[in-house]
C-alpha cells in the first residue's frame, strides 16, 4: 500500500513525508478530519480514515484507494465519491451503514473492490452497480441482509468474488448469479439457508470456490453443482444434511477440497463418490466427513472402499466414527473401512 517505501532515496522519502504531512494538515483544517492519513504514490493517493464520524468532505482528486473504517458511519452522502473519479478501492467495513444511495458509485466507474463488511445493510438499491463494470470484489459479509435480489447485481460483468456470508439470508432467487459470468468465488456461509434453488449456479462460466457452510441445508440435489464442472473447493460443513443425491458430484473433475463435516449424514448413496478422488485423481487439498452419525452397515460399503483409496487426504480421521449399529458404535470409520468387513 505504501509504495514510496520501495521507491528510492531518503530524500524522496523526506519529500514525500513532508507532502503527506502538509496534506494532512490541509485536510485537517479544511474538513477537520484529523483522523485521515494520506499517502501518495505514482498510482495516486491512498486515504485512510479511522475514527471520524463523518465521511471526508474533500478528497484528493487522484484518490485511488479510500478507507473509512471503524467509524460508526450511519450514512454516506449520495455525492460522497464525486471528487475522485479514479477510485479503485473503497473500504467501508465496521461502520453502521443501513442503506446506500443508488447513485453512490456512479462517479467511480473504475472501482475494483468494495468492502462493506460489518455494517447494518438490510438491502441494496437496484441500479447501485449499473456503472460498476470493473468491480471484481464485492464484500457484503456481516450485514443484515434477509434477501438478495438478482437486480442488485446487474452490471457486475467483471465480478469475480462475491461474499454474502454472515447475513440472515433464508432463501435465494434462482437467477441470482445469472449475470455474473466472471464469478469464481461465492461465499454464502453462515446464513439461514434451508434449501437452494435448482438453477442457482447457472451464470458463472467457471466457479471455483463455493462456501455454503454454516447454513441449515438438509439435502444436496443432483442438479445444484452440475453447471460448475470446474469447482475446486466446496464447503458444506456445519449444515443439517441428511441426504446427498447420487449424482451430486457428477462431473466435478477438478474438486480438490470437500468439507462435509458436522452434518447429519448416516450414509451416502452408492455411486456418489465415484466422481471424486482416486482412482481417477487426487483430492489435492483433502476432504472431511467427520462429525456425522455414520451407520456402519452394508449401505456404507461404497464410501468405505473410497475412503481406503483416498485415506491420505482424509482430515479428522479420529473424529469420523460410527454412530451405529450398536455393535459398531464409536469405532473409527477408517478402521472399519480398512477391515473391509461391511
Ligand atoms: C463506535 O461505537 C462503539 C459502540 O458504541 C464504540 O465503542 C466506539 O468507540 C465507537 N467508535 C467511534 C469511532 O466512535
Ligand atoms: C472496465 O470497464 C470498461 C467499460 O466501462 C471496460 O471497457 C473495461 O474492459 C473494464 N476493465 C475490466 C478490467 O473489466
Ligand atoms: C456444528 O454446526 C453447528 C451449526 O450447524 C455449530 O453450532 C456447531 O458448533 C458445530 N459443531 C462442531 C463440532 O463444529
Ligand atoms: C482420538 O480419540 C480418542 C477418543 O475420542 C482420544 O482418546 C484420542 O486421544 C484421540 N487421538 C488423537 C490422536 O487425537
Amino acid at each position: 500500500m505504501v509504495s514510496w517505501q520501495h521507491q528510492g532515496s531518503l530524500q524522496d522519502l523526506k519529500t514525500c513525508l513532508a507532502r503527506t504531512l502538509f496534506l494532512l494538515a490541509l485536510l485537517g483544517r479544511v474538513s477537520s478530519l484529523k483522523e485521515c492519513l494520506i499517502l501518495q504514490s505514482a498510482e495516486g493517493s491512498t486515504v485512510s480514515c479511522h475514527g471520524p464520524t463523518e465521511f471526508p468532505s474533500s478528497l484528493p482528486a487522484d484518490t485511488v484507494h479510500l478507507s473509512v473504517e471503524f467509524s460508526n458511519l450511519t450514512q454516506l452522502p449520495a455525492a460522497a465519491l464525486q471528487g475522485c473519479p479514479g477510485l479503485r478501492e473503497l473500504h467501508l467495513s465496521s461502520n453502521r451503514l443501513q442503506a446506500l444511495s443508488p447513485e453512490l458509485l456512479a462517479p467511480v466507474p473504475r472501482l475494483r473492490a468494495l468492502d462493506l463488511t460489518r455494517n447494518a445493510l438490510r438491502s441494496l438499491p437496484p441500479g447501485l452497480f449499473s456503472t460498476s463494470a470493473n468491480l471484481s470484489t464485492l464484500v457484503l459479509r456481516e450485514n443484515q441482509l434477509r434477501e438478495v435480489s438478482a437486480q442488485w447485481l446487474q452490471g457486475l460483468d467483471a465480478l469475480g468474488h462475491l461474499d454474502l456470508a454472515e447475513n440472515q439470508l433464508s432463501s435465494l432467487p434462482s437467477g441470482l448469479l445469472a449475470s455474473l459470468g466472471a464469478l469464481h468465488t461465492l461465499d454464502l456461509g453462515y446464513n439461514l439457508l434451508e434449501s437452494l434453488p435448482e438453477g442457482l449456479l447457472r451464470g458463472p462460466r467457471r466457479l471455483q470456490r463455493l462456501h455454503l457452510e454454516g447454513n441449515r441445508l438438509q439435502r444436496l440435489e443432483d442438479s445444484l453443482l452440475a453447471p460448475q464442472p470446474f469447482l475446486r473447493v466446496l464447503f458444506l460443513n456445519d449444515n443439517q444434511l441428511v441426504g446427498v443425491a447420487t449424482g451430486s458430484f457428477q462431473g466435478l473433475q477438478h474438486l480438490d477440497m470437500l468439507d462435509l463435516s458436522n452434518n447429519s449424514l448416516s450414509s451416502t448413496p452408492p455411486g456418489l463418490w465415484a466422481f471424486l478422488g482416486r482412482p481417477t485423481r487426487d483430492m489435492q487439498d483433502g476432504f472431511d466427513i467427520s462429525h456425522n452419525p455414520w451407520i456402519c452397515d452394508k449401505n456404507l460399503a461404497d464410501l468405505c472402499r473410497w475412503l481406503v483409496a483416498n485415506r491420505n487426504k482424509m482430515f479428522s480421521q479420529n473424529d469420523t466414527r460410527c454412530a451405529g449399529p450398536e455393535a459398531m458404535k464409536g469405532q473409527r470409520l477408517l478402521d472399519v473401512a480398512e477391515l473391509g468387513s461391511l
